[in-house]
């Protein structure tokens, strides 16, 4: 068992769900510590029957820790996670700054656990577009091989943090009220809008936050030929992102197979019926830990080798804490074999 558990970022909007996660799938520990930065140090968290002071984030905090969940800003876990591993520890990472470094396993556990093995100290939880994305192409590209995809996510304001949210609030009000709001976390009023950009130009045109759905899709199914073309926006709903996919396959595929294949896949439901108005909402994931499906249909614009269909998940579960508290039981269970 790891007995000293660290909760990095344990006051943002990931790392408070971390702590959810911990408790509602009881992972066990000894002991745990909650670290952030200087503007949180004192404050008092409940975790589980304890109440827990948040410590500073610098080194020689993991000296007595086994094992790290972090959820912060890409260049703070670019500095720490190295002295958290010379300090002893596990990282778990969910930023996205070690994701695509060949040294760092990067893991869905339904899709690609067997990648855990030889890690170095630091294993990474994809960014959560990617996440529910690839947990869904998964069954699809084991039975019939992806070649191609098309994707356009409607991402939550929480994808960018507390701050997020806050903003879209303010956003909200200040356009009911006829007032003007200054935007800081987005490029411009969220509220009653959708914004084409998440991250800055990263390739071709394409945004960093695109860019990582086409390569971590590739690192985590562990295929460098398939062709992913993303379009990412921002949407003014809290919790849940969604994506509208298309797959191209190199065997044939119905609607029927795919079927099948999601309801026999781990981690994926199944919400599918035109006709009684059933498919997934935000509204009804949020809080839930599965990627959600609907909208099977076959790409009547193609030769019997397509599948569109519509994928929802919170961001904050399976895009992020829950992934990551997976990866970190995988660990556990890969120790307690040992
Ligand atoms: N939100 C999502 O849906 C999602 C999904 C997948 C991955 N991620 C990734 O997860 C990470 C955290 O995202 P989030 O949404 O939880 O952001 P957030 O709400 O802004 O929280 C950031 C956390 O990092 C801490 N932090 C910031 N600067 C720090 C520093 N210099 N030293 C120590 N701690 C520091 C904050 O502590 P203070 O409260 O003390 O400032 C807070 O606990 C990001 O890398 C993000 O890309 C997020």
């Amino acid at each position: 068992m790891f007995e000293t558990l660290a909760v990095v970022g344990a006051t943002g909007a990931v790392g408070r769900i971390v702590l959810d996660q911990l408790a509602d799938r009881d992972f066990p520990y000894k002991r745990i510590k909650l670290l952030a930065s200087q503007r949180s140090v004192g404050r008092e968290v409940q975790v589980k029957d304890q109440t827990v002071k948040i410590e500073l984030l610098a080194p020689g905090a993991f000296q007595d820790v086994d094992l790290v969940i972090a959820s912060t800003p890409d260049e703070v876990s670019a500095d720490f996670a190295p002295y958290a591993v010379k300090e002893g520890a596990v990282v778990v990472d969910e930023s996205g700054f070690w994701r695509m470094d060949p040294t760092v396993p990067l893991i869905i556990p339904e899709v690609n656990p067997q990648a855990i093995a030889g890690h170095q100290g630091i294993l990474a939880s994809p960014n959560c577009s990617t996440t529910q994305m690839v947990v869904a192409l998964a069954p699809l590209h084991q039975a019939c091989r992806v070649k191609r995809v098309v994707v356009s996510t409607y991402q939550a304001t929480s994808g960018a943090g507390l701050a997020g949210n806050v903003e879209l609030e303010s956003s909200v009000r200040a356009h009911l009220d006829g007032g003007a709001n200054q935007p800081e976390t987005f490029q411009y009023p969220i509220g009653f809008n959708l914004i084409p950009q998440i991250g800055g130009e990263k390739h071709q045109g394409y945004t960093s936050e695109e860019m990582k759905m086409v390569y971590e899709t590739r690192k985590i199914l562990g295929d460098e030929d398939i062709q992913v073309c993303p379009t990412a926006v921002r949407v003014p709903v809290m919790t849940g992102h969604s994506e509208s996919i298309l797959v191209e396959t190199e065997e044939p595929i119905s609607v029927e197979k795919a079927i099948e294949l999601f309801n026999a896949a781990p981690g994926i439901t199944v919400v599918d019926d035109l006709d009684r108005k059933q498919y997934p909402m935000p509204k009804d994931c949020v809080g839930k830990d599965d990627v959600f499906v609907g909208r099977i249909r076959a790409d009547i614009s193609g030769n019997g080798h397509g599948i569109a269909f519509w994928c929802v998940s919170d961001n904050l579960r399976k895009g992020a804490a829950t992934n990551a508290v997976q990866i970190a039981e995988l660990l556990q269970s890969s120790v307690a074999s040992a």
